[in-house]
């Protein structure tokens, strides 16, 4: 089968697709004017989908991605500039969590959403470790606060400049500063070797730190957990992720325990216009 499949009822011929293909694969044939692939273009697709999403006919369907598979855009949906500055800026990191634990569908929810970030050469190579269990996050956090004890031993200056000798002194008197108590911790790995994992995995995971806050959960990024887990062998191990892969970050999530009111303020952008 071939690569693209144009409904020559429905194709415009208005070249649409392949001015909006980014690896110019699609080129419009010299005696009809339908879209057709270069030669060499299926290995070069993207598997983006853009042609399929741009086409407003409906006129063209992709081998891994039917038109009847892609849902049309609800336009009154989508929020306007004001509504987005608004949740944008709304957002917080959450620190104080209800004990409450979400279901399995509700962080799949998270997950289902941050899938769609852009990723470099649309690679997708962000993988999920969901820890659902709130003993499991205590579990692993005490880990994270092992690594603080060995470089505060060791006077490693990390130490210092994070202060994790205060960190280490709240987990001890039962406050942890580390994974703030959520109930449930999501990490996004990816293949180390991967140029592409470090912008993707990041990407991800603000699409989900944004699509919890839009479903009224909270999160925060666990900067110490992911430190941790990526030098720190315990931790490492303890989350056995698939060979070659290493966290790219870790988000905490779960139900907020207070709601903010007012839109804290940030530095003046420092900007060089040329
Ligand atoms: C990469 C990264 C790591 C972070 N690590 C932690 C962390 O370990 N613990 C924590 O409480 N907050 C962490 N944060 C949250 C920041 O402290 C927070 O984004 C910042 O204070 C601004 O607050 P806001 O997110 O509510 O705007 C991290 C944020 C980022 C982007």
């Amino acid at each position: 089968m071939s690569l693209l499949q144009i409904d020559r009822e429905r194709c415009h011929r208005d070249g649409i697709c392949a001015d909006v293909c980014p690896a110019l694969i699609i080129t419009l044939e010299e005696e009809d004017g339908y879209p057709t692939l270069v030669e060499g273009g299926a290995e070069r697709c993207l598997h983006c989908g853009h042609c399929v999403a741009v086409c407003p006919h409906g006129a063209l369907s992709h081998a891994s991605m039917a038109m009847e598979d892609c849902p049309a855009i609800e336009r009154d949906r989508l929020p306007d500039a004001v509504g987005m500055e608004q949740f944008l800026r709304a957002r917080r990191s959450i620190r104080r969590y209800k004990k409450d634990l979400l279901d399995r569908e509700t962080l799949l929810r998270l997950i289902d959403v941050a899938r769609h970030a852009p990723s470099g050469h649309n690679y997708q190579p962000v993988q999920w470790l969901v820890v659902q269990a709130p003993e499991e996050v205590q579990r692993l956090a005490g880990l994270v606060a092992d690594w603080m004890r060995h470089l505060i031993d060791e006077k490693n200056p990390m130490a210092a400049a994070l202060h994790m000798d205060m960190v280490v002194d709240a987990w001890e008197k039962g406050h942890d500063r580390i994974c703030r108590s959520a109930p449930h911790l999501i990490v996004a790995h990816a293949a180390k070797a991967n140029p592409t994992s470090p912008a993707a995995a990041t990407i991800a995971l603000t699409y989900l730190e944004l699509v919890a806050a839009s479903m009224g959960l909270g999160a925060c990024w666990a900067g110490y957990f992911n430190v941790a887990a990526n030098v720190w062998p315990p931790l490492t191990e303890a989350l056995a992720l698939p060979d070659g892969h290493v966290p790219f970050g870790a988000m905490m999530v779960g139900r907020p325990k207070y709601r903010y009111q007012r839109l804290p303020l940030r530095n003046t952008p420092q900007i060089l216009w040329r």
